[in-house]
């Protein structure tokens, strides 16, 4: 039985396979609608989500599925006090695969320990979120045709954004990579990566204005402050914001630079920007959910011929 907790969970030839798998789901639909006859997914969300869960929620009702689960944690028997190990074990009474979300760091990893069924962590604190980032490489791969040789400018809250570790620790089995870490000095990215960063000798630059590299990138992956993970208000208050992309600062970016956000957004991305052809936040949501359906097959170890 294999789980997700972390990109790096698949190789990069399983990696292709998945997307591949994503790209015929995408194109052939259909075909793939009673694959998941009688399986039921459980969503068990710790934390608030809409994109996450519901595509999951979607990916699993296209697969002829269904669906159930919890979207708060007051709602679920932690509130009274319920360890995850026990309540993985319940739940793998109920449904045949799991996605958990939730505010520790390795939650999803304690639940995959005791589970009798496939966990997906769908996002565990600070820490990691592997299905965003495979909804972030399926839209760079089917929106570029590669996944290597680009520059790649991540902008926001480094250092709480799970999106941004997980994306990072992915991309740098690709050739070619340099990132640009664009931050306020607070929220940079952590010590673990860009130690790992300096001991792979991949690329990296840390800077504060996004307005001063714009020109060099491929891609911009914007992010959201992360409010409920910082310590005070206050912090929050001053940094939230800190960058503000609007139509002046795409002027000054390539003809073909695409811009990624995890969503939701606040007030990092103006709403004028939503119209630039290169503005790719929405289309990033549909892939989600193929890639999320490609998931669900590969773990469940279902074959569509
Ligand atoms: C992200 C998350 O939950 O980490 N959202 C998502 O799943 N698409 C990003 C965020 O909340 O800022």
């Amino acid at each position: 039985m294999r789980h997700l907790m972390s990109p790096l969970d698949f190789t990069v030839e399983e990696l292709d396979r998945l997307f591949d798998l994503a790209g015929d789901i995408e194109a052939n639909v259909g075909k793939y609608a009673h694959a998941c006859d009688g399986k039921i997914l459980a969503t068990c969300f710790y934390e608030p989500s809409t994109r996450t869960r519901l595509s999951f929620e979607s990916a699993m009702l296209s697969l002829g599925g269904n669906v159930l689960g919890f979207s708060d944690a007051g709602s679920s028997s932690a509130a009274k006090g319920e360890s995850v190990s026990d309540t993985i074990r319940t739940i793998s009474c109920f449904a045949d695969i799991c996605a958990m979300r939730h505010p520790k760091e390795g939650a999803p990893m304690v639940a995959a320990s005791r589970s009798q069924i496939p966990v997906i962590n769908a996002g565990d604190g600070g820490h990691q979120h592997p299905t965003q980032t495979l909804t972030d490489l399926l839209t760079i791969r089917s929106l570029k045709g590669r996944l290597d040789n680009f520059t790649i400018g991540l902008c926001g809250d480094l250092k709480f954004g799970r999106t941004v570790h997980s994306l990072i620790n992915a991309l740098v089995r690709y050739e070619g990579i340099k990132f640009i870490f664009i931050s306020p000095d607070e929220l940079k990215v952590p010590d673990y990566i860009t130690d790992m960063l300096k001991e792979k000798n991949i690329p990296y630059e840390e800077v504060i204005r996004l307005e001063a590299v714009m020109p060099q990138l491929d891609f911009l992956y914007m992010t959201r402050v992360q409010r409920e993970r910082f310590f005070n208000e206050e912090d929050y208050v001053r940094l939230k914001d800190f960058y503000i992309l609007d139509k002046a600062k795409m002027e000054l970016a390539k003809e073909d630079m695409l811009v990624l956000h995890p969503l939701p957004r606040v007030n990092e991305i103006s709403v004028e920007v939503d119209d630039d052809p290169r503005a790719a936040y929405f289309r990033q949501v549909q892939y989600g959910v193929y890639v999320r359906m490609a998931l669900i097959l590969t773990l469940l170890d279902i074959h569509v011929d």
